[in-house]
């Protein structure tokens, strides 16, 4: 009998060969000053096109939205462009990729903004953690808050990304609201501590995230959205999810869940938990998940 594990699925309108979904992982080679991806990314992308589905690396969605060195982003042509190297090089490989899009909020850092700006984020507080500049890890300062006209600038800039990802032939995306960054800060009362429609209630922390999904899906079909959530790493980034929010967020009760394609088990990451504090170091994370798991 065939290993369960390669066994066709059916996502969608998209069919997956094997049940094998590649992890976006942050793999900091686009050195080039356009934060294009190259011929490199083509190579490392197509070398796994066997798996049934390929999520990229985390990708920023504007300027704004930096917060580690040699990412690339899709909001200029350039690196349109250069992602349609790897997305012709992984379907040549007869393989599937979504893009990540990504905007790291306060995990970011002024040497990483344009004119030294300060980062921007749901409210002035410093997660306390660090940001990966060209000096190295580098502690984190008080982000600017976002105005709500800011917000609906930057879910404009989400579906840009959303765009660009069709126009480079992505077969889809994959919102990042993991793992600290700028949603999960929406998302934390830690982080967010706004008054306005996009802070107090679970609802109106989650308005953001509704606000994005409502704008890509003018984009991107809507069985080709996936939203990344991670329940499990507490105290990362400056977010703190209490248990309340744990059961009713992530348990998908907030309002407005129900409208998007969710797969109930994705809460399963919780092997990296117990409140360790990770911070960005992912090596330090996986290595502590793996010694839990044995
Ligand atoms: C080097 C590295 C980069 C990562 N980059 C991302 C990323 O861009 N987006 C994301 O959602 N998760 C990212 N992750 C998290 C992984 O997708 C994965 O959830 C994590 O490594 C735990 O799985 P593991 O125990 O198999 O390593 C990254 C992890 C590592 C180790």
């Amino acid at each position: 009998m065939t290993q369960p594990l390669l066994r066709p699925y059916t996502l969608g309108t998209l069919t997956l060969p094997n049940r094998i979904v590649m992890a976006p992982m942050t793999r900091n080679r686009a050195t080039n000053p356009d934060l294009a991806p190259t011929e490199l990314h083509a190579e490392y992308y197509s070398q796994r096109a066997s798996a049934g589905l390929i999520i990229t690396e985390g990708t920023y969605v504007s300027p704004r939205a930096i917060g580690f060195i040699h990412v690339p982003g899709l909001y200029t042509e350039t690196q349109v462009t250069g992602w349609k190297l790897v997305t012709d090089a992984v379907h040549a490989a007869g393989g599937r990729i979504f893009c990540q899009l990504w905007h790291t909020g306060a995990l970011s850092h002024p040497d990483l903004q344009q004119d030294g700006a300060l980062p921007v984020a749901p409210s002035a507080i410093n997660p306390h953690d660090k940001a990966f500049t060209h000096a190295g890890h580098t502690p984190t300062v008080t982000p600017r808050a976002l105005t709500a006209e800011e917000v609906t600038d930057t879910v404009a800039e989400f579906r840009h990304a959303a765009r660009n990802a069709m126009r480079a032939g992505f077969d889809g995306i994959e919102l990042h609201a993991a793992n600290g960054y700028l949603f999960s800060q929406f998302f934390a009362r830690s982080m967010n501590q706004r008054t306005d429609q996009y802070g107090g209630s679970i609802e109106n922390r989650a308005r953001f995230l509704f606000e994005v999904l409502d704008a890509v899906a003018h984009e991107v079909p809507p069985d080709r959205i996936g939203v990344r959530l991670n329940p499990a790493l507490h105290e990362l980034g400056g977010v703190i999810f209490d248990d309340p929010d744990r059961a009713t967020f992530y348990g998908g009760g907030a309002p407005g869940y129900t409208d998007y394609p969710r797969d109930d088990q994705h809460h399963t990451l919780d092997t990296v938990q117990n409140n360790q504090r990770v911070g960005l170091d992912y090596a330090t994370a996986r290595a502590r998940s793996r010694a839990t798991r044995r």
